[in-house]
C-alpha cells in the first residue's frame, strides 16, 4: 500500500512514502529499503524521487512507538544514508508536512523540492528526544550551525519560503510538487553527486564558532530548567562542529539512548496522551448551543479582559458589560490593546480578527442587553455576595435557556447556583492569567449543574481552543486546592529557617517556570489575604485571643499577613517576598529585610532556625500536593489522575518533562512518597495536608499500582463524571 513503482519519462522510479503517525512504520521502512534496492539494480531507472501519499511527504514517526527503542529513528538511520549512497540522483519532493524522520528521509535525498505551503521542522526535543537518524549531523551541514541549532533544540516547523532562504530545500514551487521533482530529477541526471551528499560536506565555518557554541549553550540550559532533551540535541549538533560525520552519528546515537532511559520521553509522552483523554472526554449530553454562542462577559477587570479577547479570536460575538462608564472605558481600551496585538500576531494567516463591528463585539453598561445572549461568564470581584447579587439579576434578565458561567478562584457554585432560579444551568469556568494565553479552562458541575450545560461548558472550551477539564465543586476546585498545601508548605519551610530564595531555586530547578514565592510576588499578595479575611483566619473577624500561629486547632502561619500590613503586596508595590527595581517592576531580588524580618519572626516565636536541605524542600511542597491530589481523587472530584495532571501541565507550569504531579508521584513510587509523608507528618502533627491520605495508603498496600489502574481501587465514583 505505501510503495508503488512506475516508470514515468521512462526514468523515474517512485516511492510513496507514508509515515504519517504510521503504525506501519517497520512496514515503511523495509519498502523504503526494498524500493531503493530495486531501483539500484535496475538499469532503466536513472533517478529516483520519494514523496508521500494524500498530500502529505511525512510526520515522522508514531509517537505511541517511542517508549520501544526497536521501533525508533535508530532505525532510520542507515536507511538515510542507503538513499544519500545511491547512485542515482534522489529528489523529495515535499508536500504538507516533512516532520523528523520524514525530514531525515528529505535530508538523504540529494535534492529538495517543496510545496510553498509545505511546512518542516525536526520535533523530537518536544517530546523529549532528539533527531535520531542522522538529523543532527546532516542539518547543520546543509543550513549551518545557528539555524540548525534553532531548529533542532526548539522543535519548531518552519514554512517552505523560510526552509528556501535557509537553503533546507532547492526549490518550492505552487503547484504540483511531484511533477516539479520529476522535472528536476531529469534536469540532473548525469550530474556528478558527490557534492549533493551532506554527510560528505563540512559544516560551515563560523568566524567565533567556540564563542557561539559557549553562548548557545547557556541558554539552551537556561530555558530547559532540568528537561535534558533541548541540552542534549544542543550536544549532537555540537558534535557536529568537532568530528567526522561517522562520529558525529555514533554521538547523536548515544545522547539519544540516553534521553530514551532518562524517563522523560516517558512523561512527555504520557502528557500527550493524558491531554487527549481529557480532550475525549465526554458526557452523554449534547451541548444547549453548539459553537453558536453569543456570549457576554460581566466585569472586565484582569479575567474579563482575557476572557473577552480569547471570545473574539475564538470568533464568537460578545457583548462585554462593566458595572459603569469610568469601568468600561478602561475596560474597552485594555480589550483593544490586547486584541490588535492580537490581529498583529495573526497577520498573513488565513483568520482575521473582526472586533471593530459592533456586531461582533460589544461594550455597554446596559445590563439588559444580556436577554439574548446564549451564555454569560461573570468575571467579578471574588466575593460571594457580589456573585449572587449578580447571579440573582442575571436570573432575571437572560433568556430562559441561557447558560450562567462564573469565573471564581473557589467560591462554592452551589452557593452562587442558589441566587438563581435555574441552578441546573449555573456552572464554574476558572479560566486562568492570563486568559487570552493559558490554555486551562476548568469546568466545574454544581450538585443541581444538567449534563448538558457541562457539555455546552466543554464545547465553549473547544470553541476558545482550550483544554477543558470538568471537575466536581469544593473549595479551590482542582489546581487551586493542590495548590494551598504546597503554597502552605514554603511559608512553613521560611518559618523554620529557610528564605524565599532557596526555596524558589528547588523548585524552578525541579522544573516550575517559577517558584511559589515568585509566584505569589506575581498573582499579588492582597488576593489571598483578602480570602484569609474572608474566611476569618486573619483581619478584624479573627476571634480575640487566637494564637499566632495556630488556626482552629491547625498550624497556621501568619507571615503573608505580615507583610500585607506593611504593604508588600508583590510586584505591584515593588516590595513582597523580594525587592523589585520599582513598583510594577518585574526583576526580582533577595531582600535583606526579609531575612531580618524572618530571623526577627523565629525569635519572637521561638522557633530555632535550622537548615534544611533541598530534598526536604522538594519533598515537602510536592508531595502535600499530591497527596491532596490523591484525596481529591478519592472524593471523586476529578475523572482520573490524567485530569489532575492536565491541570498542571496547562494551568500551573508544571515541568512537561515530569508529567504532571500524579504521574511523577508514580515515578518517584508511591511507597516512597507515602514514607516521606508519614516522616514528615510525625514532625509536623498539626499540619493534616501532611497525613498521607487514605487512598494512597490502600494503592500502596494493594502493592504500589499503577497508575492507569488506580481508578479501580475506588468504589465511589462522581455520578456526572
Ligand atoms: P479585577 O479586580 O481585575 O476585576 C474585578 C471586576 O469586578 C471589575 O470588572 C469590576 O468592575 C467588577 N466589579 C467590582 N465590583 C463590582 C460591583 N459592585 N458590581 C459589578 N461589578 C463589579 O479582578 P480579576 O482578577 O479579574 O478577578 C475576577 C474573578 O476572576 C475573581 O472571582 C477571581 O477570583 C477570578 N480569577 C482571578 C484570577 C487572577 O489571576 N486574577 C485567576 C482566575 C480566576
Amino acid at each position: 500500500r505505501h510503495l508503488y513503482t512506475c516508470t514515468q519519462n521512462s526514468l523515474s522510479l517512485i516511492i510513496s512514502v507514508f509515515v504519517y503517525i504510521s503504525t506501519f512504520y517497520q512496514a515503511v521502512l523495509q519498502a523504503l529499503e526494498d524500493g531503493l534496492k530495486k531501483a539500484d539494480a535496475d538499469p532503466s531507472v536513472k533517478a529516483v524521487m520519494i514523496c508521500g501519499e494524500n498530500g502529505k511527504f511525512s510526520a515522522g514517526a508514531d509517537i505511541r512507538g517511542f517508549s520501544s527503542p526497536k521501533t525508533l529513528g535508530v532505525a532510520l538511520g542507515p536507511i538515510v544514508s542507503l538513499i544519500e549512497s545511491s547512485e542515482k540522483p534522489v529528489v523529495a519532493a515535499i508536500e504538507g508536512v516533512a516532520l523528523g524522520g520524514g525530514l531525515e528521509v528529505a535530508l538523504g535525498c540529494h535534492y529538495r523540492v517543496a510545496h510553498a505551503k509545505a511546512r518542516m521542522g525536526l520535533p523530537e526535543v518536544t517530546i523529549g528526544l532528539l533527531p535520531g537518524a542522522e538529523g543532527t549531523q546532516r542539518l547543520p551541514r546543509l543550513i549551518g550551525v545557528p539555524a540548525a541549532l534553532d531548529m533542532i533544540t526548539t522543535g519548531k516547523h518552519i514554512p517552505a519560503t523560510e526552509a528556501l532562504k535557509l537553503g533546507l530545500v532547492d526549490e518550492i514551487v505552487e503547484e504540483n510538487t511531484i511533477e516539479a521533482a520529476i522535472r528536476l530529477a531529469n534536469k540532473v541526471i548525469g550530474q556528478p553527486l558527490g557534492p549533493r551528499r551532506l554527510s560528505l560536506k563540512p559544516v560551515p565555518k563560523l568566524p567565533n564558532m567556540e564563542a557561539f557554541l559557549q553562548e548557545a549553550q547557556v541558554k539552551v540550559k537556561r530555558q530547559a530548567r532540568g528537561f535534558l532533551a533541548p541540552e542534549l540535541c544542543f550536544q549532537a549538533v555540537q558534535a557536529a562542529t568537532q568530528r567526522p560525520f561517522a562520529e558525529g552519528v555514533r554521538r547523536e546515537r548515544e545522547l539519544f539512548q540516553v534521553l530514551l532511559s532518562s524517563g522523560q520521553a516517558q512523561a512527555l509522552q504520557y502528557a500527550f496522551f493524558a491531554e487527549r483523554a481529557v480532550h475525549r472526554w465526554a458526557t452523554p449530553a449534547q451541548p444547549t448551543a453548539a459553537s453558536t454562542f453569543t456570549v457576554a462577559g460581566q466585569g472586565l477587570g484582569t479575567m474579563g479582559q482575557g476572557i473577552v479577547t480569547s471570545l473574539v479570536k475564538a470568533n464568537i460575538p460578545v457583548v462585554a458589560l462593566e458595572q459603569n462608564l469610568e469601568y468600561l472605558n478602561k475596560g474597552r481600551k485594555a480589550v483593544m490593546v490586547l486584541l490588535e496585538r492580537e490581529a498583529k500576531k495573526m497577520e498573513g494567516g488565513a483568520q482575521k480578527l473582526d472586533f471593530h463591528n459592533p456586531a461582533r463585539l460589544q461594550f455597554t453598561v446596559d445590563f439588559n442587553l444580556l436577554h439574548d445572549v446564549d451564555l454569560v461568564i461573570e468575571a467579578v470581584f471574588e466575593n460571594m455576595a457580589l456573585k449572587k447579587e449578580i447571579f440573582h439579576k442575571l436570573s432575571n434578565i437572560c433568556k430562559p435557556g441561557a447558560l450562567l458561567c462564573t469565573n471564581t478562584s473557589a467560591l462554592d457554585i452551589d452557593e452562587i447556583a442558589s441566587a438563581t432560579s435555574r441552578p441546573q444551568q449555573v456552572i464554574g469556568t476558572h479560566f486562568f492569567s492570563p486568559a487570552h494565553v493559558m490554555r486551562l479552562l476548568e469546568i466545574i458541575y454544581g450538585r443541581h449543574t444538567s449534563p448538558s450545560a457541562i457539555a455546552t461548558a466543554m464545547q465553549l472550551a473547544k470553541d476558545m481552543k482550550k483544554v477543558g477539564v470538568v471537575v466536581g465543586n469544593c473549595f479551590g476546585f482542582v489546581g487551586n486546592r493542590m495548590m494551598f498545601p504546597y503554597v502552605e508548605q514554603a511559608v512553613f519551610l521560611l518559618e523554620e529557617g529557610s528564605r524565599p530564595e532557596a526555596v524558589d531555586q528547588v523548585l524552578e530547578d525541579f522544573g516550575f517556570k517559577i517558584g511559589p514565592f515568585r509566584m505569589s510576588d506575581l498573582a499579588g499578595l492582597d488576593v489571598g489575604w483578602r480570602s484569609r479575611k474572608g474566611q476569618g483566619l486573619t483581619g478584624p473577624s479573627l476571634p480575640a485571643g487566637s494564637s499566632a500561629r495556630q488556626r482552629r486547632g491547625q498550624r497556621y502561619s501568619p507571615l503573608p499577613d505580615l507583610l500585607c500590613e506593611r504593604g508588600r503586596f508583590g510586584q505591584k508595590t515593588g516590595k513582597g517576598w523580594y525587592q523589585y527595581e520599582r513598583a510594577g517592576g518585574r526583576t526580582a531580588t533577595p531582600d535583606p529585610w526579609i531575612h531580618g524580618f524572618l530571623s526577627q519572626y523565629r525569635d519572637t516565636h521561638r522557633i530555632e532556625t535550622r537548615y534544611i536541605d533541598q530534598e526536604e524542600i522538594l519533598e515537602r511542597c510536592l508531595f502535600s500536593l499530591i497527596n491532596e491530589g490523591f484525596a481529591i481523587l478519592a472524593e471523586g472530584i476529578a475523572s482520573g489522575p490524567e485530569h489532575l495532571d492536565v491541570i498542571y501541565l496547562n494551568g500551573y507550569g508544571w515541568p512537561k518533562h515530569r508529567g504532571g504531579p500524579m504521574f511523577y508521584a508514580s515515578t518517584v513510587g508511591l511507597p516512597r512518597v507515602l514514607a516521606k509523608l508519614q516522616k514528615y507528618s510525625e514532625a509536623h502533627p498539626d499540619v493534616p495536608k501532611l497525613r498521607p491520605s487514605a487512598f494512597l495508603k490502600k494503592l500502596v498496600a494493594v502493592g504500589n499500582a499503577p497508575l492507569k489502574e488506580w481508578m479501580s481501587y475506588l468504589s465511589r465514583q462522581s455520578p456526572k463524571l
